[in-house]
Formats: structure tokens, sequence, C-alpha cells
């Protein structure tokens, strides 16, 4: 037996070359995730599920939905509660990528969208970012769009996941009208917005509610093991992945739409501790940078990645040297390669980790810059 052939298009990612065989005592700076312990009213709310414990309408729970759609300005059926917002990114995928068709992705982008283009049968298409701190270039993404026949979605992610780059209110909207004006499927992949250092990224929804936008409780409401996301946008838009997500999943499960409910009717408190917590970090990465490496570095528009320029001797071969970095520094980071070609020089450190660890994590990291 052998696996459905749409699957042998998909490479093993330098990630798992990475993490796989972490030595024991490495510290973890490669991670995607809050390390910060769920928020207590998401905790108390994911006990107090009332009930019995039954499926709810694929859609989502409806006082979820709700709160979702206060939160982004929209109307209730703008929404659909997804597994995460990889659960919307992937029935979107599916039910608006045809075969044969191309899907512009960012480059260096999460590693997700262009698996999901290609399980849906389309090619991924990069479009690079700004050259100054990887952040939307609209005038690099609509020459792309220009250049490129049959496209069915663009994608977009702000602040971005690698590089923490965001974007301007002009570029986004710039970018909007051209794929309206193409017909194109505009998808804003906003899951690191509230994780930001004092000015939030622009939405989509400052600019068009001709698109659609995900998000999920993962990043900025500390809960990625809840698996609760949700897509917000037109709902003809919307109801081809609904059929999808009913069909791969039926639903999200309740208690975790429960818990969610609750962080996001505590955003004010929730989201500013997060900011509080990252920002924390943030501090203690940046003091640690500037006593070992002496470099002096400004935060990311949002998210909590630092995205590290290597040592020129490394950009022939990042993925050896964080090898080597995992093995003998015993520090985990990514190598930017792993996000696309434009990742080359870099590599993708996470500051979600504790600053003990930060600050340890640069110690050990600094004779390989120095030398
Ligand atoms: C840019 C980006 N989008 C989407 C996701 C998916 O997250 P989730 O499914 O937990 O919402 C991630 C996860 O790391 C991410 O980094």
């Amino acid at each position: 037996m052998k696996p459905a052939s749409r699957l042998s298009l998909l490479k093993p990612s330098p990630i798992r070359a990475i993490t796989d065989g972490t030595p024991q005592g490495a510290i973890p700076l490669g991670l995607g995730e809050p390390t910060w312990d769920l928020p207590e009213v998401g905790r108390r709310a994911l006990l107090r599920a009332p009930g019995p414990c039954a499926y709810v309408p694929h859609v989502g729970l409806l006082d979820l939905r709700k709160a979702v759609a206060a939160f982004h300005g929209a109307h209730v059926d703008e929404v659909l509660i997804t597994t995460g917002s990889q659960g919307a990114l992937f029935s979107l995928f599916q039910a608006w990528v045809d075969p044969g068709t191309k899907v512009l992705v960012p480059d260096p982008g999460f590693v997700a969208y262009p698996a999901l283009a290609l399980m849906a049968g389309a090619e991924p298409v990069p479009y690079r970012l700004s050259a100054d701190r990887f952040r939307l270039d609209a005038d690099e993404l609509i020459r792309v769009l220009e250049a490129t026949p049959d496209v069915s979605v663009v994608i977009l992610n702000l602040p971005s996941n690698p590089t923490g780059g965001g974007g301007s209110l002009e570029a986004l909207k710039r970018v909007a009208d051209a794929c309206v004006a193409r017909g194109v499927l505009l998808i804003s992949d906003e899951v690191y917005r509230d994780l930001h250092f004092g000015t939030r990224c622009p939405s989509l929804r400052d600019v068009t509610d001709r698109g659609v936008v995900t998000s999920s409780v993962s990043k900025g409401w500390g809960a990625p093991g809840l698996r609760v996301g949700w897509a917000v946008g037109d709902p003809a838009w919307l109801l081809p992945a609904r059929t999808v997500h009913g069909y791969a999943v039926t639903g999200t499960a309740t208690p975790a739409q429960w818990a969610a409910l609750a962080l996001i009717e505590h955003s004010d408190t929730v989201l500013a501790e997060a900011r509080a917590a990252v920002g924390a970090r943030w501090e203690a990465l940046a003091g640690a940078l500037r006593e070992e490496l002496g470099q002096t570095v400004a935060p990311p528009d949002g998210t909590f990645y630092h995205f590290m320029a290597l040592p020129e001797a490394a950009h022939a071969d990042p993925v050896a040297f964080c090898l080597k970095l995992r093995d003998e520094a015993k520090v985990v980071l990514i190598p930017g390669l792993a996000f696309g070609e434009g990742g080359r020089r870099h590599a993708r450190l996470s500051f979600a980790a504790t600053p003990e660890q930060l600050r340890e994590g640069v110690k050990r990291l600094a004779p390989y810059w120095k030398n």
C-alpha cells in the first residue's frame, strides 16, 4: 500500500529535521506557542460547560460566533468557528483552490501555506517580503499577481510568522483592491495580530469586507491546545468552507468553545497580560543580545519571533548551522530557510520561552556569531 499520490508533493519540513532529535538539556527557542499558563477564566470555563456534552452546529456555538463577530466588528453570519485557524485555512483552501491553479504565499512564510496549496492540487507561488524588516511589500505582491495566471487565492500574514514583520494600511488596501479586481480570494491570517509592541498591525477588515480573515485563540489568548479558531468574511465565501470543515471534523470540541468564549469575553485583560508576558520576554532577549553580541535590535511589529540574521558563513548551509547550534550549543533555532528561500540568511528565534531560557540561550549562541 502507498499513501495517496498528492502527499508525495509534500517535502519533509526542515523544522522537523531540527526539532526531531533535540538533545536533552537543549533550550527550545524554536517553539511556536505561548509558554505561559492558560488564563484562569478559560480554565474555569472548561469545567463549567453546561448540560450534555452534545454536538454543536457545524458553524460553531452561537454565543462564541457572536463574541468573535463583536471582536472583529462583523455580523454573526460572517463567522465560522473552526478547529484552530489551521482548520479554517484547510477548509478555505479545499473550498476555493481548484487543482491546477496558483496560490500566492509569502516567502518567508508559515510552512502550512504551500503544503495546503499542494494538498488542494495547486501550485504555491512565493512573493517576497520587503528587504527591510520583512514587511508586506504591495509593489512586489502585485507584480507577482500580475505576472501569474490562474491565481485562486492570495494569502497574507500580518504580523508574520516567521519574521514578525507587519505592513501598512496603504499596502494592505492596494493588495486588497488588486485581488478584488482580479476576482481572487484574499485570505488574511491575523493569528498574531494582538501580540504587538504598541501598534497593532492593520486588519484586512480595515480596508475591505471582500476577503476572509482567519484567527484563533492560540496565540494572543494563550490557548493553542483548545484548537479553537475562526474565519470571518462574506457568508458566500464561508459556506463551502463550512461544508468541508463539517465533513472533516463535524465541529470544534464543545468545552473548548466555551473556554474560548470566556477568553474572548475577557479579551481586554487576557490580551493585555499576554502582551506584558511577551514584552518582558522581549526585554530579556534584547538585553541578552546587547550584552552578549553587541547587537541593538528593534522589536518586531508583532508575534513572539525574532528573525535573527545569521553569520555570513552560515548562508550556504543554514540547516547544518542550526543543527550544529542544536547539538553543540544546545539551543534550538529554526533556520529561516524552512520558511522559504527568502529566509536563507536568518533563523527564527521564538521569545515565547522564559526570560531565563532566553538569557542562557543567547549566552550559548554568542560564540557562534563571534567566530
Ligand atoms: C501564521 C500562522 N497561522 C496559523 C497557525 C495555526 O495556528 P492555530 O491552528 O493554532 O490557530 C499558526 C501556528 O503556528 C501560524 O503560525
